[in-house]
C-alpha cells in the first residue's frame, strides 16, 4: 500500500493481521468487497442500479455506515478503510443485516479516490473523526492536505458535499485553513445541503458523547 512521496495517514496494526486476512478472504463476504486495482469502478454495474453515491473514508467498524445504508436504501454507499479488524466486524454486520446498498474496500483512501473513482461522480464524501495526528511532528500524516482537498473536489459532482466531524480543534482549524486557501469549496452551515444526513453516531462519536467531549461538524460544498 505504500507509495513513494505519498504520506500515509495511518499505521497498519499488526495484531491478528494474519487471522483477519483469512477471514477477509471468506467466500461469504465476497459480494460486499471491492478489491483495489488501478481501474475505475462502474458503480451502476456494481450496485446494479443508478443512484447517488456516498463515500465514507475511515469507517472503523462501520457501526454508523451500516445504519445509514439501511436507513437510506435508495442511495449507494462505498466505505474505504485500512483497519482490517474493523472491516471484518463491518462485513459480519453487513451480512447479518442483509445490507445490499453498501460495498467496502480495504485500501488507502487517497489511492482509491485517485485511481478508482471517476471525476464528478460522487454526491457526498464523509470523514467521521479522521485521525487528528495532534502532535506537530505528526501533522504531515493528516489525510487533509492541499492535494487531498483537490482530489475531493475532482471526485464530487457539482454541489457535492464533504462532511467532516472531529473532536480536535486544531485539526478543524487546519481543515478550515486549507478550504479557505484552496478556494474549491465553500463552507456551509446548511445541513439540508447533505445528500445523506448524519443520524447515527460512530464509535468515536459515542465515546465523545459519553465523556462529554466537544466535537465539531463541518460541511463544505463544491463551488
Ligand atoms: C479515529 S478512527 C475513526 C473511526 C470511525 N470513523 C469512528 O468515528 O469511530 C480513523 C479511521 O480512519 C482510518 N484511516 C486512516 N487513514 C486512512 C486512509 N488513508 N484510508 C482509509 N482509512 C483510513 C483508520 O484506519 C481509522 O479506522
Amino acid at each position: 500500500m505504500q507509495k513513494k512521496n505519498h504520506i500515509r495517514s495511518f499505521v497498519v496494526r499488526q495484531r491478528q493481521l494474519k487471522k483477519n486476512k483469512l477471514l477477509f478472504e471468506n467466500n461469504d463476504y465476497k459480494k460486499y468487497i471491492v478489491h483495489y486495482k488501478k481501474e475505475f469502478i462502474n458503480f451502476q454495474f456494481l450496485f446494479k442500479r443508478q443512484s447517488s453515491i456516498i463515500i465514507e473514508i475511515g469507517f472503523g467498524s462501520g457501526i454508523s455506515l451500516i445504519q445509514s445504508a439501511k436507513n437510506n436504501f435508495k442511495k449507494n454507499f462505498f466505505g474505504i478503510e485500512v483497519y482490517l479488524s474493523g472491516i471484518i466486524s463491518c462485513l459480519k454486520s453487513i451480512k447479518i443485516k442483509k445490507v445490499t446498498n453498501l460495498k467496502i474496500i480495504y485500501y488507502d483512501a487517497v489511492e482509491v479516490l485517485k485511481n478508482m473513482i471517476y471525476d464528478n461522480t460522487i454526491s457526498q464524501i464523509q470523514l467521521l473523526f479522521p485521525d487528528p495526528w495532534n502532535k506537530s511532528r505528526h501533522h504531515k500524516r493528516r489525510i487533509f492536505q492541499k492535494e487531498f482537498i483537490k482530489i475531493l473536489y475532482r471526485k464530487l459532482i457539482q454541489k457535492g458535499v464533504v462532511l467532516v466531524i472531529t473532536d480536535s480543534e486544531s485539526y478543524l482549524d487546519y481543515i478550515l485553513y486549507l478550504i479557505n486557501s484552496t478556494k474549491y469549496f465553500k463552507i456551509s452551515s446548511d445541513f439540508s445541503s447533505l445528500f445523506c444526513k448524519h443520524e447515527f453516531p460512530t464509535k468515536f462519536e459515542t465515546l465523545c458523547i459519553n465523556k462529554k467531549r466537544i466535537f465539531f461538524t463541518l460541511i463544505f460544498k463544491k463551488i
